[in-house]
């Protein structure tokens, strides 16, 4: 059967607009950020304190997170509540995003050697041995870890991944000590029965579907369906990005992320809840559109705001 209610971990923010050839001014991300969470989303990643001369697009980091304090403070002293997680790729990031107050973190791990170099400078191993202190640290700290695994369905240099291969990376994620995983098809070119049978594999190696998030790039137009058999499997923790924002920056309204409108249709429609006001979320999509001055991908976001 299918889940009652999914929560959509929001990534527009940080993996549409690390993506954008634009550079966001740091007031509109901040208003990016709020009007996502006045449309109901409760998870909304918010930027990368990564390296700036690797994604320029996320330099502001230091800017951004305390203009979203408010939102992100406990109820219980005025705040909004809302989960702002960051990705950190090492201790020096870790210390920064500590130093503002962030509570939730992600580390980002590749299950093939190809993209941990390209995208850490690393191999899988020095990677993983890299996210060790900051998965220590961010629990003594009482921070939630995130675990993103990318190329887990295929790779662009090496062709399709080996399910062992991703499996055998997941299990040595939880063990440094990961709250969740969240299993990155980078380049979009997963199929319905190959999610199935990777959730299955990690089934069996020991990576129970609860701490399972799944992260679709739509470009191959499978990523409603991919989700749908996740879903299937019993995973409710689904990544999805706003407008769709993201893609590749030298191709206009090419696809990026999963559009989150696209997967809030296809969840309410099979009576599954979200939290998400659909309307607000689309008028907050043509919004960023106009900020980027280019159309949003998303096939729902173009239905809803031509009526
Ligand atoms: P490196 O060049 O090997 O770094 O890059 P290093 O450790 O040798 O350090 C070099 C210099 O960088 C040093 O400064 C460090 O202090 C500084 P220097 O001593 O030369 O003056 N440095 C930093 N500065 C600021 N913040 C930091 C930081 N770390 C070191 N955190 C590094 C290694 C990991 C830093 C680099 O490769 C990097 O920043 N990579 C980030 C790549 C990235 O953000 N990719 C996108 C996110 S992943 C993704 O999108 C996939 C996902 O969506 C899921 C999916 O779809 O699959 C999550
Ligand atoms: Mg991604």
């Amino acid at each position: 059967g299918l889940p009652r209610r999914v929560r959509i971990h929001e990534v527009g923010a940080r993996d549409g607009l690390q993506n954008e050839k634009a550079i966001v001014p740091v007031e509109v991300k901040a208003e990016f950020v709020r009007r996502l969470a006045a449309a109901g989303l409760t998870t909304i990643e918010a930027t990368s304190f990564v390296h700036p001369k690797w994604v320029p697009q996320l330099a502001d980091a230091e800017q951004l997170m305390p203009l979203l304090a408010g939102l992100g403070d406990a109820p219980e002293t005025g705040g909004a509540g809302l989960r702002l997680p960051v990705l950190v790729p090492n201790e020096r990031g870790l210390d920064r995003a500590l130093a503002l107050g962030v509570r939730e973190v992600a580390v980002f791990g590749s299950a093939t050697e190809s993209f941990a170099k390209a995208n850490l400078n690393r191999t899988v191993d020095e990677a993983l041995a890299m996210f060790a202190p900051v998965v220590a640290k961010a629990a003594d700290a009482g921070v939630h870890v995130r675990g993103y695994l990318s190329m887990c369905f295929g790779d662009p240099w090496e062709g399709p991944v080996p399910i062992e291969r991703v499996a055998d990376v997941s299990r040595r994620l939880l063990d440094l000590g990961c709250d969740e995983l969240s299993l990155g098809d980078t380049i979009g070119v997963a199929t319905p029965g190959h999610v199935t049978a990777l959730l299955t594999a990690l089934n069996e190696a020991g990576v129970p579907t609860e701490r399972i998030g799944v992260h679709f790039h739509d470009t191959y137009g499978q990523a409603l369906a991919n989700t749908l058999a996740a879903l299937q499997h019993g995973v409710t923790t689904v990544d999805a990005s706003a407008g769709g924002l993201g893609g590749c920056p030298y191709a206009k309204s090419a696809t990026g992320n999963l559009a989150t409108e696209d997967l809030v249709w296809m969840l309410h429609g099979l009576g599954i809840e979200t939290g998400v006001d659909l309307g607000q979320l689309t008028d907050t999509s043509v919004w960023m559109a106009d900020q980027l001055g280019r159309p949003s991908p998303s096939r729902t976001v173009r239905a809803l705001s031509h009526k």
